[in-house]
Order: C-alpha cells, then sequence, then structure tokens
C-alpha cells in the first residue's frame, strides 16, 4: 500500500459514513484513533520500539513486514470498541456495531477509490502496543483499518457455498 491517501476532507467524510451505522441504544460504543502522514510512520516506529524487547530473531522477518505495512499505509485508523456492560443494551450488540463500524470504514474507502484492509495483528492484542496507541483498559481494538493506494487490485479467494451456509427453517 502506498500514497495518496485520503485527504483531511476525504477522510472527514470517511470517519463520519464509518460512524453512521446501527447502533441499539444510541450508545455510540466505539471511537476512532487517526494516524496520518507522519504520524503514522512515527506510530510504526514507536511499536517497532514497543515490541524490539522480546524479539524472536526467527520472527524478524515477519516483524518487519508488519512493520513497513503500518508506514507504508498513508492513513491508519484504529476502531476501538467501548463495548460494557449495560442494563438494556447487550455488550455483545455493542461489539458487532464496532464491526459495522469497521466494515463502513473499508467500503467507503474502496467505494472512494482507495485500497483498504481490516487487521489487527500484534498491535491490537500487546499490552505495550495498546498503550502505544492510547487504547484504554477496558477498551479492545476492533480493527486498524489501513487505507491508501493499492498498485493491483487484491485477488479474490473462494467464497462460502452459500448452500452450506443457508437453511431454510422447517418449523419449529
Ligand atoms: C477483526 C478482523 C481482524 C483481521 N485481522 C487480520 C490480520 O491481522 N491479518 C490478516 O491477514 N487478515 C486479517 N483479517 C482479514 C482481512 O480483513 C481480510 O478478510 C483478508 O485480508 C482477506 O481479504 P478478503 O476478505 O477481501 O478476501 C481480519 C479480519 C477481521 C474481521
Amino acid at each position: 500500500m502506498r500514497a495518496p491517501g485520503p485527504d483531511q476532507t476525504q477522510l472527514e467524510t470517511l470517519l463520519t459514513i464509518a460512524s453512521r451505522v446501527p447502533d441499539h441504544g444510541k450508545l455510540a460504543p466505539w471511537r476512532f484513533i487517526v494516524a496520518s502522514g507522519e504520524a503514522r510512520k512515527k506510530l510504526a516506529d514507536a511499536l517497532w520500539e514497543a515490541r524490539k524487547a522480546d524479539f524472536d530473531p526467527d520472527d524478524v522477518a515477519r516483524l518487519t513486514e508488519e512493520r513497513t505495512k503500518l508506514s507504508d499505509a498513508p492513513t491508519l485508523v484504529v476502531v476501538v470498541s467501548q463495548a460494557a456492560p449495560h442494563e438494556k443494551i447487550p455488550e455483545w450488540e455493542q461489539v458487532l456495531s464496532a464491526g459495522a463500524v469497521c466494515l463502513n470504514l473499508v467500503t467507503a474507502a474502496l467505494a472512494m477509490g482507495y485500497g483498504a484492509s481490516w487487521l489487527t495483528g500484534w498491535s491490537a492484542y500487546d499490552e505495550r502496543a495498546r498503550e502505544t496507541l492510547g487504547v484504554a483498559d477496558g477498551e479492545k481494538v476492533a480493527g486498524i483499518i489501513y487505507i491508501g493506494t493499492f498498485d493491483m487490485a487484491p485477488t479474490d479467494r473462494p467464497r462460502p457455498a452459500l448452500a452450506d451456509i443457508v437453511t431454510a427453517w422447517q418449523g419449529g
């Protein structure tokens, strides 16, 4: 993934679209952390530093690839789920809403002509990475959405056959 990515106005449009999702109880149980331009390079470096301490030498190639991916994507949007127990709204539904935010953002970026990927990986789960990103206790990373320009159209992959995932309800 390479530049260009969305400019500030486009990014605001994308985040506006991303936040227009079904949201039972209108809790907005999610938020965004954005790193664009120089900030995403600094973020990639900071995450690398956080991880370097316990490098498995066998992992260096994979880790380097992860760092390159982070620093090459013009814009990174961390979608943070703030789902929590609530008297009326199941936490599960709040989590689903954060998933909808991620997919809305990917779809909106693709519709705007950019490439976009929904990834997580180490940066989403490691405590040091979460601290570096600014994710608070009780929050979860729903996705890190990479937005920029792809030189090649991504290849497709086999998708589930409807016959395997659809059943006709037979009555109670
Ligand atoms: C919550 C979530 C996290 C994901 N994290 C990763 C990841 O860390 N690495 C990865 O290769 N794909 C990850 N994926 C899958 C990609 O988003 C995507 O499905 C995959 O690259 C294949 O692309 P395609 O679905 O367009 O075929 C994740 C998907 C979801 C829903």
